[in-house]
């Protein structure tokens, strides 16, 4: 069994795709823990609904990161659950040192935008405002840059003339949850490996 941890803030869409997947396709693939930052965290409902062990860590001190002390009790958290791979879902926290080191190559984000176009908060809308005809869907590693790790897969979503940010935020999270669970899998089958910025897949 290949264990993964999630880490999820808000609705959890993605945490469901993911569970939904790993049934649907039999999967050996347990998602060992869920933590959130945030304690109404539609996700952690998710989590326990399924009989997943879902966990709040909260972090008073900041709002877009976590103080090292946080930072050392999910790393805690998540080894004492023999988490092979962390996979944020909309966790809404920068990650840093302490944790990317101790989980090297092994942390992955869902980026709602064709990234390197649009890294940071609110892609869908930074995507309409600009104009382009097309954004999407990116699943990378995480590294200690914003959104700035190799990338795994993507996924394009056209934008059409009338959307508003909500209807093309939709549009991109029915694709989310088609690659997030995908690239999960890919990793966890041993398919995925890294070369400098390249991501090379069996
Ligand atoms: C997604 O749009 C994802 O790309 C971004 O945060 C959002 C999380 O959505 N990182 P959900 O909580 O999984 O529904």
């Amino acid at each position: 069994m290949f264990t993964i941890g999630v880490l999820a803030s808000g609705k959890g869409t993605n945490l469901q795709a993911i569970i939904d997947y790993i049934k649907e396709e039999n999967l050996k693939i347990k998602i060992g823990v869920v933590i959130s930052d945030n304690p109404s965290a539609y996700a952690l409902e998710r989590a326990e609904k399924e009989g997943i062990k879902a966990i709040c860590i909260p972090c008073e001190k900041y709002k877009t990161i976590l103080d090292k002390k946080t930072e050392i009790e999910y790393v805690k958290v998540l080894k004492e659950n023999n988490v092979e791979l962390v996979c944020l879902a909309g966790f809404m926290r920068v990650l840093k040192k302490t944790f990317i080191q101790n989980f090297p190559n092994r942390i992955i984000n869902i980026h709602p935008s064709l990234l390197p176009a649009f890294p940071g908060l609110e892609s869908w809308r930074q995507a309409l405002e600009y104009g382009v005809r097309f954004t999407g869907c990116t699943v990378h590693f995480v590294n200690e840059g914003i959104d700035t790790g190799p990338i795994i897969l993507q996924a394009v979503v056209p934008v059409l003339p009338d959307d508003t940010p909500e209807t093309l935020h939709k549009r991109i999270q029915e694709k989310e949850h088609i690659i997030y669970p995908l690239a999960i899998r890919l990793i966890a089958e041993g398919r995925v490996s890294i070369s400098g910025r390249k991501v090379y897949i069996k």
